[in-house]
C-alpha cells in the first residue's frame, strides 16, 4: 500500500472519508500523532492494532470533536468530576469513564470502562468533526516504538501499512495525554501528562492517586504492562550532569558513539561532550523529547539523558524517559 502524506483541508477531507468507509489514517493531535479508526466499526478498530502490531488486550481511547459528545459513548459519571471537563477539555486530558454500549469491545479491550479525550488541536478537531463518528486511536508508532509527533515520525513506522498521514505539523504539548480513571471515589492517574496531578487536585480538591513509574506493572491501564518508548539503541538516565560526562566518556572509550540529552542551560557544563538540548523550561522539554530520541537513535549508538526533575511536568517526560531508558540510571 501506497503511504500519502496530505495537509490543509484537502487531508482533512480525504481522511475522513477513509475513516467512514472503515479505513485507517494518521492524524496529528496536540500531544502525539494517532491512528484514527471509526470507534462504532470493530473491524476498522481491528485494523488499527494490526497496523501498530499491538496486543488486542491494550484498549484504545475515543477522540471526540467537542465535549458535548461525551454523554454519546459513557453510561454517566459522578457529576463532580464535570468540572474536570470544564477546566481540562479540550485539551491533552483523557478521562477512563463507565463505557457505553455501543462502543464495541475491540476498542475497549472487553473492559466496561472507556478512555475518552477532546483534542485542541485544531485541524484535529476539524477532522474528527468531518468524520462525524466517535474515532478510536492509539498513537501512530509501531507498539513499543518511540510517539510520533511529526508526519515524518509517523512516516517512517507506517509507511506502507496505511493509505494516509495528515500532516498538521509538530504536536504542541510533545507526550501523550494524561490518563486518568475517574471510575472510583477518588481520582487515579493511570498515565502522567502535561495536565498533572497537581492541576486535577487544583480543581477538584482532595487527593489525586498518582501511579509512580516503579509501581507501573500493577497498574490498573493495561498498556502500562508492555515496554513503550523504545528507542533502536541503548538509554539511560544520569543523576547528575556529572555522571553523564562519566558515562559518555565510559562509552568513547568502548567505542560508542554516545550522546547526551539535556536542558539547555546544562549544555555549557558539557566540555566535548555531543549534546542535544531540549529547551529551557518545562513545556519545551515536553514538546522536544520524543523529537529527540526519534534524532538521537538515529545520529548515535547510545543516548544519555539528564534527569529532567521528578515534579510537574517534568516528572510526566521522566515517566517517559525512564521507559526508554528502561529503568538504567548511571
Ligand atoms: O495523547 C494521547 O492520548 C494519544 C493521542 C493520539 O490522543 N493517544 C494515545 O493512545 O497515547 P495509546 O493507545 O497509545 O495509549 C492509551 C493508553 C494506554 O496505556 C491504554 O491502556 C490506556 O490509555 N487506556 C485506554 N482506555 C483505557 C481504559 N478504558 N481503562 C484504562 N486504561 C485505558
Ligand atoms: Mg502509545
Amino acid at each position: 500500500m501506497k503511504t500519502e502524506i496530505l495537509s490543509g483541508e484537502q487531508a482533512i477531507k480525504k481522511g475522513a472519508e477513509i475513516v467512514r468507509a472503515g479505513g485507517v489514517v494518521a492524524f496529528p493531535t496536540e500531544t502525539v500523532y494517532g491512528l484514527a479508526a471509526n470507534a462504532y466499526n470493530p473491524d476498522a478498530v481491528r485494523a488499527v492494532f494490526a497496523a501498530k502490531g499491538r496486543p488486542m488486550d491494550n484498549p484504545l481511547i475515543v477522540h471526540l470533536a467537542d465535549k458535548n459528545l461525551i454523554s454519546t459513548v459513557t453510561s454517566g459519571f459522578d457529576k463532580k468530576y464535570n468540572a474536570l471537563v470544564n477546566a481540562f477539555m479540550p485539551g491533552p486530558l483523557t478521562l477512563v469513564v463507565p463505557r457505553c454500549k455501543d462502543i464495541p469491545d475491540e476498542v475497549t479491550a472487553g473492559l466496561d470502562t472507556v478512555g475518552v479525550r477532546v483534542p485542541s488541536d485544531p485541524m484535529c478537531r476539524a477532522f474528527l468533526a468531518a468524520c462525524g463518528v466517535p474515532v478510536a486511536a492509539p498513537s501512530a508508532n509501531l507498539s513499543t516504538r518511540i510517539s510520533p509527533t511529526s508526519a515524518s515520525h509517523v512516516y517512517e513506522d507506517m509507511n506502507g501499512r496505511i493509505p494516509l498521514i495528515i500532516d498538521g505539523g509538530e504536536s504542541n504539548v510533545g507526550i501523550e495525554s494524561t490518563v486518568l480513571d475517574i471510575t472510583g471515589d477518588a481520582p487515579v492517574i493511570l498515565r502522567p501528562g502535561a495536565v498533572t496531578a497537581e492541576m486535577i487536585a487544583g480543581v477538584l480538591g482532595g487527593e489525586v492517586k498518582s501511579h509512580s513509574g516503579k509501581v507501573l506493572a500493577a497498574a490498573p491501564a493495561p498498556g502500562m504492562k508492555y515496554k513503550h518508548y523504545a528507542p533502536s539503541c541503548e538509554c539511560v538516565v544520569a543523576e547528575s550532569i556529572s555522571s553523564a560526562v562519566q558515562c559518555y566518556n565510559e562509552e568513547k572509550k568502548k567505542g560508542c558513539d554516545p550522546i547526551i540529552l539535556c536542558r539547555s542551560r546544562n549544555a555549557p557544563l558539557l566540555g566535548d561532550c555531543r549534546f542535544m538540548a531540549l529547551g529551557e523550561d518545562d513545556a519545551q522539554v515536553c514538546r522536544n523529547i520524543y523529537s529527540a530520541l526519534h534524532k538521537a537513535e538515529k545520529i548515535a549508538d547510545f543516548i544519555i539523558c539528564e534527569d529532567l526533575g521528578a515534579s510537574g511536568v517534568a516528572a510526566s517526560v521522566m515517566n517517559r524517559v525512564n521507559k526508554a531508558a528502561g529503568g538504567k540510571r548511571v
